[in-house]
């Protein structure tokens, strides 16, 4: 096993007026190339101030992200975010937010071309190439933002509730999507969700963080894959740890 990312003594602080916030405090973590590690939390506890961090896209006020064994000093194309809110451009048509990452590698234009129609293919969202955000869903806004991640070709990819403000059906689709497109590829994942079926349905290890990015359970998901929703309800493994998770969320809060 070979450690990708690895964090330690992370805190970050916001100045707010003349008082300092902490969004999160002594945050240390290993994570292994290849695995799904699944982040849980309530509302508010430093989810996505960590993994901002772990984008390198804010600094931290106290200790270090390490990638590769090198310290992260800023945004790196090995890692694709998908962040909470969406950022599709809107002015840009579906192709044309998908081909982004490869605009910015300076991809000619045909081979941007090929692998955007591939994505969008890959995301099904064919005859869709031409629309612009506004145009689509939710649902499918949130398929077109995970064409766009994957388009940069990144070997770990950070996600922040991707799929948390989607109806049920839509979200267990989009879950067997992710996991389709993820098995076999050797990325790795690092996925922020505050649904425990969710992170179990999806991770080979769950942290449950309390307040302040507190890690309060760390726990392997031995669950053979593939995983379905309907299934796992019944699986006892998938109940026991369900229970442990819900009290592991109670006793940070
Ligand atoms: N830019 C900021 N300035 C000031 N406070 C902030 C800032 N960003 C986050 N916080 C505070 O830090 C804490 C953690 O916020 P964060 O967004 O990381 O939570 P979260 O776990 O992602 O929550 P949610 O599940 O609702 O997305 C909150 O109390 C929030 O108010
Ligand atoms: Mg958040």
């Amino acid at each position: 096993m070979t450690t990708l990312l690895h964090t330690e003594g992370l805190t970050k602080q916001f100045a707010k007026d003349d008082t300092a916030i902490v969004a999160l405090r002594d945050f240390s973590l290993t994570v292994e190339e290849g695995s799904f590690v699944t982040v849980l939390g309530r509302s508010g506890c430093g989810k996505s101030t960590m993994l901002n961090l772990l984008a390198g896209l804010t600094t931290p006020s106290k200790g270090v992200v390490s990638y590769r064994g090198k310290p992260l000093t800023g945004p790196d194309q090995d890692i694709g975010y998908l962040t909470q809110s969406d950022t599709l451009m809107p002015w840009r048509s579906i192709q044309h937010n998908v081909e982004m990452p490869l605009e910015i590698r300076g991809t000619k234009k045909q081979e941007r071309r090929r692998t955007s129609a591939e994505l969008i293919r890959r995301v099904g969202l064919q005859g869709f190439e031409k629309h612009y955000p506004r145009e689509l869903s939710g649902g499918m806004r949130r398929r077109a933002s995970l064409a766009r991640m994957l388009a940069g070709a990144p070997r770990t990819l950070l996600m922040d509730e991707p799929f948390g403000a989607l109806d049920a059906q839509l979200r267990t689709e989009l879950q067997e999507d992710l996991l389709r497109l993820w098995q076999g590829s050797g990325q790795t994942v690092v996925f922020v969700t505050h649904d425990i079926e969710e992170a179990l349905l999806l991770g080979d290890r769950i942290v449950v963080l309390g307040r302040l990015g507190r890690i309060v359970a760390d726990q392997k998901i031995d669950i053979p894959r593939p995983r379905s929703v309907d299934e796992l309800r019944v699986d006892p493994t998938f109940v026991s740890l369900h229970t442990a998770m819900a009290a592991a969320l109670k006793e940070g809060s």
